[in-house]
């Protein structure tokens, strides 16, 4: 079975491809490198032994986009490509929206054009908008807090709608929570372009020296300790996760949150990386990041239900395989 991967050399797109491959898969990526690095192919190529098929494009190019369906039979789509920084979202709206919409729309009529009948987009816990936790599926949406969130709802809708519309189109709408922690090997992880905006790819640098100190933004939510909560979640538990959905997809639109259930402070997190790793991780209070939420965290029954997936990897293991990549790229 052929599968396209957009965005398949980013964080988690990279991760996926391993476990696709891992399980018989063969890859096909679209990746236009605005947010990763040729190199990963080569380690992709190291980890699985295989080299995946690559193609150098912009997703919402559907001239480029038809290039590859054409010449290939291609049997499910599983689209991560995306700008997804919710900060720069909102001086660049327009980018966000064109990217992360567009994207969706083109390869979902190229989808329909060949006769692809198999879907599986990125979503975001963000869909929920500021809901308690834990999030459901069956909760209703609220407005989300920003224009990242809101090209994730509307590429939703969008999937929901061409689902509706053609019956051999079967949609997953997989709703992650935060993804940290890196492949085993070390050989891939999380590496973005300039400073990073999330908090474990920072803690990373602030340990290794590249950056100062972690500014944690807020100790005066109602929380454990004040500070946020989040549903941290091992990226190769998330990238299974996606073996598990091209797997199990049946007619229509599904609806999966990929977490794990349970909540962690800022804190702990940075707590926990410098009592696993055994660095030093130097921090100060600031003030509220705008827009974030005190707690986000999943209830997810439904995937171990009817996926039969479930996260494994616990925070020591996020924590550990986050730095074994980060010290040594
Ligand atoms: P990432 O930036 O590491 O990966 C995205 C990849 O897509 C990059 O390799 C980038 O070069 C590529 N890309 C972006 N726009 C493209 C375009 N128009 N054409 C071709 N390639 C393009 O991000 P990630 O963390 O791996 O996230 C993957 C997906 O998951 C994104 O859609 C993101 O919004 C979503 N998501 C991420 C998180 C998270 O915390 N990491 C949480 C929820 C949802
Ligand atoms: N945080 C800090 N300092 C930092 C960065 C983050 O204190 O330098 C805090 C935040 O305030 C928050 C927590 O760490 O409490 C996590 O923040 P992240 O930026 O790592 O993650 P978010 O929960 O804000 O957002 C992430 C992704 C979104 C996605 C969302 C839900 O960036 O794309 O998870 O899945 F939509």
């Amino acid at each position: 079975m052929n599968i396209l991967v957009t965005g398949g050399l980013g964080f988690i797109g990279s991760h996926t491809v391993v476990e696709l491959i891992e399980n018989g898969y063969e890859v096909i990526i679209a990746d236009n490198l605005i947010n990763s690095k040729i190199e990963v192919l080569d380690k992709l190529h190291e980890i699985t032994g295989v080299k995946p098929i690559f193609y150098e494009i912009d997703v919402t190019d559907e001239d480029k986009l038809e290039e590859i369906f054409s010449s290939h039979e291609i049997n499910g789509v599983i689209h991560f490509a995306g700008l997804k920084a919710v900060g720069e979202s909102v001086e660049k709206p327009l980018e966000y929206y064109y990217n992360n919409v567009v994207s969706t729309m083109a390869l979902s009529k190229m989808c329909i054009k060949y006769g692809v009948g198999k879907f599986v987009f990125s979503s975001s816990a963000t869909v929920y908008g500021d809901q308690p936790s834990p999030l459901r599926e069956d909760m209703e949406l609220k407005e989300t807090t920003n224009p990242y969130g809101e090209t994730k709802a509307m590429s939703e809708r969008i999937l929901m709608d061409v689902a509706k519309a053609n019956k051999g189109f079967a949609v997953s709408l997989l709703r992650y929570f935060n993804p940290i922690g890196a492949h085993k090997s070390g050989l891939i992880g999380e590496d973005p372009n300039g400073i990073p905006n999330n908090l474990m790819p920072y803690v990373a640098k602030v340990a290794k020296g590249e950056l100062d100190e972690l500014n944690v933004f807020g100790d005066d939510y109602d929380t454990i300790d004040g500070t946020g909560v989040r549903d941290y979640i091992h990226v190769v538990d998330l990238a299974k996760g996606h073996v598990k959905a091209i797997e199990n997809l049946s007619k229509g639109i599904n609806i999966y949150n990929l977490g794990t259930g349970r909540g962690t402070s800022v804190l702990e997190l940075v707590n926990t990386f410098i009592r696993v790793n055994n660095v030093d991780v130097p921090y100060k209070i600031v003030d509220r990041r705008p827009g974030d939420v005190a707690i986000c965290y999943a209830d997810p029954s439904k995937a171990e239900r009817e996926l039969g997936w479930k996260a494994t990897l616990n925070l020591e293991d996020m924590v550990r395989d986050t730095w074994n990549f980060a010290k040594i790229g």
